[in-house]
């Protein structure tokens, strides 16, 4: 067994050996592996790494990133992510993922990161942890990992005979997002959400979002609220439609969701969510995941229910 740098011309092998593990829970499109795992900036060559067996072959591969993207958003400059970690079951308790989760945090360490956090990179599959494979969890919590909480993707299924009602509130417009507002939205997005959601905005534009995955609230013509809507035909594959292969039919995703802060608690958060969901439905989908969230409460109100569960851990360097 040899560990080599991750290298893009091997994306097949490492593309199988993700299938080959996971693709029951969560079946991997080379689209989606390309977007989130090489395109995107963020990805820490010195920190990635792959295992390979005598006759070469892909036994396991770690994908760290960094924050590295030249954009001016404020993004955490101390983490360093963990993408994915993967070790074939046959090669499993030999060493190997101790091995290359050991060089990822060097690399990282010496790139000056003081945390690590397993999942939650820009651009990533996983929030954190899936609760389901347990066995992950205490082997991070051995090598080092603090647990901090767990995060929920939520799931809705509809009635596909059944209409889904645009909301109405007094003083609000419901619009679909246009390019004629990109700038608005831009504006709203750094004023309220700097940082991670403000660049996922950003970069949805750069990769061709002409405004269709956004619905947004407007008070005497200001954005004051948005709720971004994704499904099949959205030019980013968003984190919460990635599942979709798991899925025989189309399958939206709802959020990120937020009301500008000096304007919550009015019923605009709902009445976003609610917004979101109705367009969804009136584009011909009646599955929807809301993903990455801790407000279950929220959203429960609405019908969704705890679809999967993760757990949060991270590491102080
Ligand atoms: C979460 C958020 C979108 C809610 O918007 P809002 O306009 O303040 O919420 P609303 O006024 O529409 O709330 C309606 C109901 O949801 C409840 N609610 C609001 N925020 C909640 C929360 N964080 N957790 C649980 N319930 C919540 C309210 O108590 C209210 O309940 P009621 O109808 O029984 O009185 C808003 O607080 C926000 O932008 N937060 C920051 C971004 C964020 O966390 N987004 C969600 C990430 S997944």
């Amino acid at each position: 067994m040899k560990i080599i740098p991750l290298n893009n011309n091997r994306i097949n092998d490492l593309i199988d050996l993700w299938n080959k593990e996971f693709s029951k829970e969560f079946p991997m499109r080379r689209e989606l592996f390309i977007q989130n795992s090489f395109e995107d900036e963020n990805v820490f060559l010195p920190g990635s790494w792959m295992a390979v067996d005598e006759d070469n072959h892909v036994i396991g591969f770690i994908i760290s990133k960094r924050w590295q993207d030249p954009m001016p958003v404020p993004m955490p400059a101390d983490v360093g992510w963990i993408q994915v970690l993967l070790v074939s079951k046959e090669e499993r308790n030999k060493g190997i993922g101790s091995l290359l989760l050991e060089k990822a945090e060097m690399a990282l360490k010496a790139d000056g990161a003081t945390e690590i956090q397993l999942g939650g990179d820009p651009l990533h599959y996983f929030p954190s942890v899936p609760a389901e494979y347990e066995k992950s969890s205490e082997w991070f919590e051995h090598r080092g990992y603090e647990y901090l909480g767990s995060e929920y993707d939520l799931l809705a299924n509809y009635d596909s005979t059944a209409e889904s009602e645009m909301p109405n509130l007094d003083g609000i417009e419901i619009e679909i997002l246009t390019l004629k507002d990109k700038d608005e939205m831009l504006k709203f997005m750094n004023r309220v959400f700097p940082g991670r959601w403000e660049y996922e905005t950003i970069r949805y534009f750069q990769k061709g979002g002409t405004g269709r995955e956004f619905v947004v609230l407007k008070k005497a013509g200001k954005i004051i609220g948005s709720c971004r809507i994704s499904d099949e035909h959205s030019s980013v594959i968003y984190n919460n439609v990635y599942w979709s292969p798991l899925f025989s039919e189309p399958l939206g995703g709802i959020g990120s969701v937020g009301i500008d802060s000096t304007e919550r608690g009015n019923g605009y958060g709902l009445t976003a969510v609610l917004a979101g969901i109705s367009i969804l439905r009136s584009r011909g989908i009646n599955k929807i995941v809301i993903d990455w969230t801790t407000i279950v409460d929220f959203y429960g109100k609405m019908g969704y229910q705890i679809w999967k569960e993760y757990r949060k851990y991270r590491k102080q360097l």
